[in-house]
């Protein structure tokens, strides 16, 4: 049976990968793309998502949500167009009128009533900021004992941050709407830079999908070159695909190595936004954590494997 997902995603160049994966893997039916501010401001995502609906045809709806933190009093964090670009999708010059209307429901409503119509099969994967889940769950506290499953790509747990040292960039983003979702008690799955930052795609291995995968392919290709020039830094000519390691998790888990424990989020001082486990196997005195429901975090993945399922689904 195909795996029910929503789409909680900031295009954002890694995003519009991860997008591609789930429209094209047989055993995912993208039930919704919930759209959230993160990489740019949300009529940029959202103007984004439409984009790649269109020129993918995907014919999962798209429901625009937050472009405000769960916190409101919490300052703006900017957007990351030396990552992304302005465009947030490596200044291709995507269109500002794309003719698609957006579902008439805000993100956050969306996800309610589509995991209410779904109860026990809808998995959310979430590649953004952790608003739209946050908002969803404090208006229908309900939708916790209904989803399958929260995939999330967030976090940095055994090694450092990206916007921080100690904070990955969707978390730092909104770390009150993160330590809400994760002392939640529905099961979350986290791919954070743990095994993110070990996920490597080439130039080169880009370039021979977009041969094999033609032209829906070749405006990935188009999309991340921007992105690979300031991964530069990281990675010899390539790129990390964070958000596409949490969707491959979706239908291959077993590339993943998991840690169980619950997590708590750092809101506020030095490591603002820093994401802790207590791993459930170690002891502690008493803690914040205590009473809290363990999740899962990967902390070691195949790559090898994990991009040969990008490659294959995308481009065949
Ligand atoms: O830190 C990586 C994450 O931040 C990815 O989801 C990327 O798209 C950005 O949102
Ligand atoms: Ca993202």
């Amino acid at each position: 049976m195909a795996h029910k997902v929503i789409f909680d995603t900031d295009p954002g160049v890694d995003d519009a990968m991860a997008l591609l994966f789930l429209h094209r893997h047989p055993e995912v039916d993208l039930l919704g793309i919930t759209t959230v501010f993160g990489n740019a401001a949300i009529e940029i995502t959202t103007r984004n998502a439409l984009f790649l609906k269109r020129e993918w045809n995907i014919p999962a709806p798209v429901a625009k949500g937050a472009n405000e933190t769960f916190d409101p009093a919490r300052p703006h964090a900017g957007w990351p167009t030396f990552v992304h670009g302005d465009d947030g999708l490596g200044n291709i010059g995507v269109p500002d009128d794309i003719g698609i209307d957006p579902d008439p429901r805000p993100a956050h409503q969306f996800i309610v009533d589509t995991v209410r119509a779904n109860p026990g099969e809808v998995t959310i994967v979430a590649v953004g900021r952790m608003t739209n889940l946050a908002n969803a769950l404090k208006a229908a506290p309900d939708i916790a004992g209904l989803v399958k499953q929260v995939v999330i790509m967030g976090g940095a747990f055994y090694c450092p941050g990206n916007i921080t040292p100690a904070a990955e960039a969707n978390i730092h983003g909104d770390p009150e709407a993160a330590d809400f979702i994760f002392t939640a008690g529905w099961p979350i799955v986290v791919a954070g830079l743990d095994v993110t930052t070990k996920t490597h795609m080439k130039r080169h291995f880009l370039d021979d999908m977009a041969v094999r995968g033609g032209k829906d392919v070749e405006l990935l290709q188009r999309v991340s070159d921007f992105y690979i020039k300031f991964y530069a830094h990281a990675v010899e000519d390539g790129m990390l695909v964070h958000d596409s390691c949490a969707c491959v998790y979706v239908v291959a888990p077993e590339l993943f190595t998991l840690r169980s424990g619950p997590i708590r989020v750092v809101c506020g001082g030095i490591a603002d936004g820093q994401t802790i486990q207590k791993p459930d196997d170690m002891q502690f005195g008493a803690s914040l954590w205590d009473g809290m429901a363990p999740k899962q975090v990967m902390v070691d993945v195949q790559s090898d494997k994990v991009l040969d399922l990008l490659s294959r689904t995308i481009a065949g």
